[in-house]
């Protein structure tokens, strides 16, 4: 998208043609929910004011005047002297410069890095005008680096809530001539590498301009980057779209950018054998009715992906009287398949009394969540001795 700047009264002429443009900026719901990295700032709310058309127009056309609002959210720039520039999808300011924002609407909510949500030391303004909100981060650093997100509000009365969909979002770089990457509190992070899960090693650097490269400790070697298997984003850092155990290991980034060269923190992979789903358990006692004194036994079985740890709980009418779980599991390759296995939980109840007829509920669990099946028990009585 190409970047307009304008200034004075002709930007409010020409905004009505930009209102396309901005329109464009749909906000991925899927990313907006795996990203975990932004943060919400809760800016000053006003409640809507009535329009000037009176009780009646703004009682049978809430919708109306809310989309009008909604088609307003642009995020401009504040340049030097009164500028204003719409921005684009990514925006680069020199490191100790001022970063404003203005978004159109009233009101309007921002997302911002959550490094300067949690630091708050005063840099950060957000200011709610009558048209607009501002957002101001003065002595900017390499740290500020990330997304800064503005959410119209649809307000009914003082009742306001974010239209997701209608938000527009630019990604901040400020360059910083010392640090290429964002600088990171810990020294190594580790992350799970989870089957056929998209995993991100976040080397997030300062400078649209760095070139960055993914390394491996032992062995060193430069980790191959086909944009098929691993991809590179400067937006967000290196992802590995398929996982497999052979990309564990202690991995890191380099960014060169002119005759600097530098680090990132160091990425311990984990592997972990992710299961696709939770587990389905199949419950089989050896009868489903027992003589007192006799012993049962209840089986639960799970057919499951090789090298995916299943656990067992019980629940067992004998419980209640304090009968202590006697149970042996174990785990076995399923025949004709090496990617499956057999998981098993066995419940061994020795002479059956009265107080074990009820019902036997076993549950099985893996990383993918839970799944309970039942069996019920009759306990019949031993048959009186007959008489001589
Ligand atoms: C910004 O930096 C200047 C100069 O170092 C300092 O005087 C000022 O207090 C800083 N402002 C904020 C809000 O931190």
């Amino acid at each position: 998208m190409p970047l307009v700047s304008l200034s004075g009264s002709r930007w409010t002429l020409v905004f009505g043609t930009l209102l396309v443009c901005a329109l464009i900026f749909e906000l991925d719901a899927q990313e907006q929910r795996g990203r975990s990295r932004t943060t919400l700032k809760q800016s000053k709310t006003k409640p809507a004011k009535a329009t000037s058309k009176g009780p009646r127009a703004a009682a049978t056309k809430p919708k109306t005047k809310a989309a009008l609002a909604q088609a307003q959210a642009v995020l401009t720039q504040v340049l030097n002297r009164g500028k204003f520039k719409k921005v684009g999808e990514t925006i680069s300011v020199q490191t100790g410069d001022t970063l404003e924002l203005r978004c159109r609407g009233k009101p309007v909510q921002w997302a911002i890095p959550p490094y300067l949500e949690e630091d708050d030391d005063g840099r950060l303004r957000i200011v709610q005008h009558e048209r607009y909100g501002a957002l101001t981060l003065v002595n900017t650093t390499g740290a500020d680096t990330g997304e800064y997100t503005c959410y119209p509000m649809y307000c009914e009365d003082t009742d306001c809530r974010k239209e997701y969909n209608k938000a527009v979002k630019v990604f901040v770089f400020f360059p910083d001539p010392q640090e290429l990457f964002v600088p990171s509190s810990d020294y190594y992070e580790v992350i799970q590498l989870r089957t056929n899960w998209p995993t991100v090693l976040p080397c997030q650097v300062t400078s649209p301009e760095a070139e960055v490269t993914l390394h491996r400790e032992f062995p060193p070697v430069e980790v191959a980057v086909d944009r098929t298997e691993i991809s590179f984003d400067v937006k967000k850092g290196f992802t590995i779209h398929r996982p497999r155990p052979y990309h564990a290991g202690a991995l890191y980034c380099v960014a060169s950018l002119g005759a600097l060269r530098q680090s990132s923190t160091k990425y311990m992979l984990i592997y972990v054998n992710y299961p696709m789903s939770p587990p389905a358990p199949v419950i089989l006692a050896s009868s489903s009715s027992v003589t007192v004194g006799e012993n049962l036994r209840v089986s639960c079985t799970v057919m499951g992906e090789h090298n995916v740890a299943v656990d067992f709980t019980w629940e067992y009418p004998g419980q209640q009287i304090g009968r202590p779980p006697y149970t042996q599991e174990n785990v076995s390759p399923a025949s004709g398949g090496a990617a499956m296995q057999h998981s098993q939980s066995v419940l061994l109840v020795d002479e059956v009394r009265d107080v074990d007829q009820g019902t036997y509920t076993c549950t099985a669990h893996n990383l993918q969540g839970a799944k309970s099946v039942s069996t019920t028990i009759k306990v019949i009585p031993k048959a009186k001795p007959k008489k001589p």
